[in-house]
Formats: structure tokens, sequence, C-alpha cells
């Protein structure tokens, strides 16, 4: 790990309960992520994310979108307080609101996602809902980079759960949210030690750090074989 500076800036960006947020102050403080958090900023003043972020005495504000005639001024009122920030890394965790062009060229190829689906499967909002109603017997959730559509940006890391007959959206959602909570934090660390290179539509993983010989089972089944 390094040193307090050189650690990665993290500017996290959260519109509700912040469990995510939660998972990476963890990851942070647990010394699994060579990075810091320096900025939580919600679009909610009700957002339980702010609380954390209060919790965790990491500096936070509400940049309300309701105080704002255009999302160009909101997004530009975020990216000042980043760039004051000296943010090197955005995280959107649980951000229900849709990033600009200014925003994306501000950060290229430095804004995360987390979506709770595989995509490019079921893209938008609902999505355990969907997964579940569409019949798929996996499902899962996929941190990709932010680009100028919405869930369409490059792939850096998916993790999958199965989809069981009994599910309801609740069990399915806590099952998938169980992973996101493994998974940010894993890709963000990714990014912090370097090992991201980004190629077209590809995320490129430093062999360093691509652990492949843990794919000890050729395929996931679902139901699986006897
Ligand atoms: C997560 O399921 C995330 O994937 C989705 O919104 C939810 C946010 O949960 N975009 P939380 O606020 O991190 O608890």
């Amino acid at each position: 790990m390094g040193s307090g500076s050189t650690k990665l800036r993290l500017g996290v960006l959260a519109s509700g309960g912040g469990t995510n947020l939660q998972s990476i102050i963890d990851a942070c403080s647990a010394g699994d992520i060579d990075a810091q958090i320096v900025r939580v900023i919600c679009n909610n003043p009700n957002a339980g994310a702010l609380q954390r972020a209060e919790r965790a005495h990491i500096p936070n504000c509400c940049i309300n979108h309701r105080d704002f005639d255009t999302r160009t001024a909101f997004d530009a009122a975020v990216i000042s307080q980043l760039q004051q920030d000296r943010v090197e890394l955005v995280i959107l965790a649980g951000f229900m609101r849709i990033v600009g062009a200014d925003f994306i060229r501000a950060f290229t190829h430095r804004i995360m996602n987390i979506h709770p689906a595989l995509l490019p499967a079921f893209p938008g909002l609902n999505v355990q809902k969907k997964a579940l109603e569409y019949g798929a017997k996996f499902t899962g959730c996929t941190v990709h980079f932010i680009d100028a559509d919405v869930d369409t940006g490059p792939i850096i890391a998916q993790a999958v759960v199965p989809v069981f007959d009994d599910d309801t959206e609740e069990s399915l959602s806590a099952r998938i949210l169980e992973q996101e909570h493994r998974l940010y934090p894993h890709a963000i660390q990714l990014f912090a030690a370097g090992a991201l290179k980004v190629e077209g539509r590809r995320v490129l993983i430093d062999p360093a750090y691509a652990n492949t010989g843990k794919f000890h089972a050729s395929a996931l089944i679902n139901p699986p074989p006897a």
C-alpha cells in the first residue's frame, strides 16, 4: 500500500442508501484498496449515503439537481467540486442522474458505474425484476466505465449470480447486492494499481492482476447437472 499522499483520490456520487459507498469506505479503511474517498456528493438531501460519509469523516455535500435549470449547469457544479477536491476517479454508486457529455469529457475513462445486471443484458431501471420476469437463469452485476450512452461503456468486471425458481425481486436483488459489494472495491483496486487498459470497447487487465488460474470449472450451469 502506498502512503496517504499517493493514494488514488476517489469522488463518490450517490443518490440513495449508499451500501456500495459503505463497501468502498470499508475496503479503503481495511487497506484492500489503495485509495481514499476525498468527497461524497449526493443529489438528494435525504440520501443515506450522506450520513455514511459523515460517520466516516469524509467530506460530503448535497448538490441538489432541483436547484439547477439544466443538466449542464448541475453537471458543471459537480465537476467543479470534484476538480476542487482533485478527484482522480469518479465512482457512481447508485447515482440516479445521467452524466452529460461535459462530465464525460472532463473525466474520460475515469468515471465508473455499477449496474445490477450482466450488461449488455437488461440496461436501464428495475433490472432485477426484468431479469426475473424474462426467465434468465443467471444475472449479476457489472462495473463499467461511463460513455455517452446509458449502461453502454466498456466493461471492467462482472459477477454472476444464479436465479432460482422461488426468487422474488427482493431476494434476487439482495443476492446481486452482496456481489456488488465485492465487485466494486475489486474494480477500483484494479484501476488504482494501474492494471486497466481501455482498447475500444474492451478493458484489458494486466496479466499480473487477472488471476485467471482461479477458474477451475470451465462453465457455470444453472440448474447444475448432477
Ligand atoms: C445498487 O443496486 C446499484 O447497482 C444500483 O442502485 C443500487 C444502489 O444501492 N445502481 P446503494 O445505494 O449502493 O445501497
